[in-house]
């Protein structure tokens, strides 16, 4: 079988090692992939967001499955460009990956159907959103309607703060017409957990759950960035709380996306709060987490693409999807100043042992060199039987891989280890 994976990140690297697991594909092309990608499939320089030449090169070169892995293809129907085509694809269709692509949809739908979530106003006016803010409660959270990078979600502190984020989205355009709407919600407390989950729309199948650490620095410091760090499975979700979840969360949400005409094929990842009050949604996504993937692939037993098959094929309720019962930790390592300003063109130099274990996210080949060429550079995943062993075992592979100004978080899993003790 001939495959096409459309992105080029430590994500769609961890997809690419596990797809290749099945001996029936021959080749994978990544569109367009990257320089450490590039030791594992055929990177076409093809821009994930140009739709019109990768269903061009989907066709010309035969292919016989895509995956489309980021947000901003899916989002701009890259699936039903495919589709269309002929050509059966992992991902959803742009009906459905408006879950993701507009805050104020996926507000409002679980609104009307009853899902647990953050309470919210939705503005389309900056005076009238100002006005708002002289009484909402304090700390408060604003969100960019559409998709803004990771960055369109700013945690206000102060009064303040709130005005100036919502001057800087709604009226100086900050993340472009992603701001013409904003939603302002309550800000809420708890442990986050992430949960990848494989649906056909009729059946729901959550992956093993994860923590990401998203901030820069150590003990959750500094700037907001895609994500430093992952933990798997993630100790706050227990079995209870994963019960509490399908009944109220995840059922309920591809339900209503059906409901909606908008039925929902491919991974949907939840985003959840742990309050006080019961388990939130924080946010959807309508693809794989980056770098969630990084831990959970590596933790899936069963064959990747037989899953999305039946994921395309619905059915999935006829498919076994089984994790293994060991932890992983995948730390990334970054370009010092990300997610400010950095410099790139390093060259790294990973040993051949921990190539298996190892994502590229940015990185380029010249004359046969890796070079750094993005913020995050790589991240490298280690599966232990304890989360303890693959912290340590993922720390020890970080400090044989080497490149000028690299940068990673000293405390991958330090919480979960905490929370996993505490139990
Ligand atoms: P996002 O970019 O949507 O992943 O959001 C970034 C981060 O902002 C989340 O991982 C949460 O830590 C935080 N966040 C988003 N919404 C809320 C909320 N309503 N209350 C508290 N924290 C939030
Ligand atoms: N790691 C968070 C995300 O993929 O959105």
């Amino acid at each position: 079988m001939k495959i096409l994976v459309v992105g080029g990140g430590g994500r769609e690297h961890a997809i690419i090692k596990k797809i290749k697991e099945n001996k029936i594909v021959e080749q994978i092309y990544a569109l367009p992939g990257n320089g450490g990608i590039a030791a594992d499939a055929v990177c076409v320089d093809i821009a994930a967001t140009n739709i019109e030449a990768i269903v061009e090169f989907a066709t010309t070169n035969k292919i016989d499955y895509a995956i489309v892995a980021p947000d901003d293809p899916l989002v701009l129907g890259c699936v039903d460009a495919l589709n269309q085509k002929g050509i059966p694809s992992f991902g959803p269709d742009k009906a459905a990956a408006i879950i993701e692509g507009s805050k104020v949809f996926s507000k409002n739908l679980m609104k009307k159907y009853g899902i647990p979530t953050a309470e919210y106003e939705v503005f389309d006016d900056v005076q009238k959103a100002l006005e708002y803010l002289d009484t909402a409660p304090i700390p408060t959270v604003i969100k960019a309607d559409g998709l803004a990078l990771g960055k369109g979600v700013i945690i206000a502190q102060t009064r303040d703060e709130a005005r100036a984020a919502v001057v800087s989205i709604m009226q100086d355009k900050q993340f472009g017409k992603s701001g013409d709407n904003i939603v302002i919600e309550e800000f809420l407390t708890g442990p986050e957990v992430s949960v990848l989950s494989f649906t056909d729309g009729n059946v729901v199948v959550p992956m093993i759950s994860s923590m990401d650490h998203k901030r820069a620095g150590d003990n959750d410091t500094g700037l907001n960035t895609g994500g430093m760090g992952t933990v798997a499975p993630n100790p706050y979700y227990t079995d209870k709380i994963a019960d509490e979840c399908m009944e109220k969360i995840f059922l309920p949400t591809i339900r209503a996306m059906k409901s909606e005409g908008r039925t929902f094929k491919g991974c949907l990842y939840f985003g959840l709060m742990l309050t006080p009050n019961g388990p939130k949604v924080i946010e959807y996504n309508c693809r794989f987490g980056d770098p969630e993937t990084q831990v959970v692939l590596p933790l899936l037993e069963s064959d990747l693409l037989t899953v999305m098959q039946a994921v395309t094929n619905e059915t999935l309720a006829d498919t076994e999807v089984k994790f293994s019962d060991k932890n992983a930790c995948c730390v990334i390592m970054a370009s010092k100043g990300y997610p400010s300003s950095y410099e790139k063109g390093y060259e790294i130099t990973i040993p051949n042992d921990l190539l298996d274990s190892t994502y590229v996210a940015g990185a380029t080949l010249k004359d046969g060199k890796l070079l750094t060429s993005g913020g995050r550079v790589l991240g490298v995943t280690s599966v232990e039987d304890t989360l303890k062993d693959s912290i340590e075992s993922s720390y020890k592979k970080v400090e044989n891989i080497m490149f000028d100004n690299r940068y990673y978080r000293n405390d991958i899993g330090a919480k979960a280890l905490k929370a996993g003790e505490a139990k």
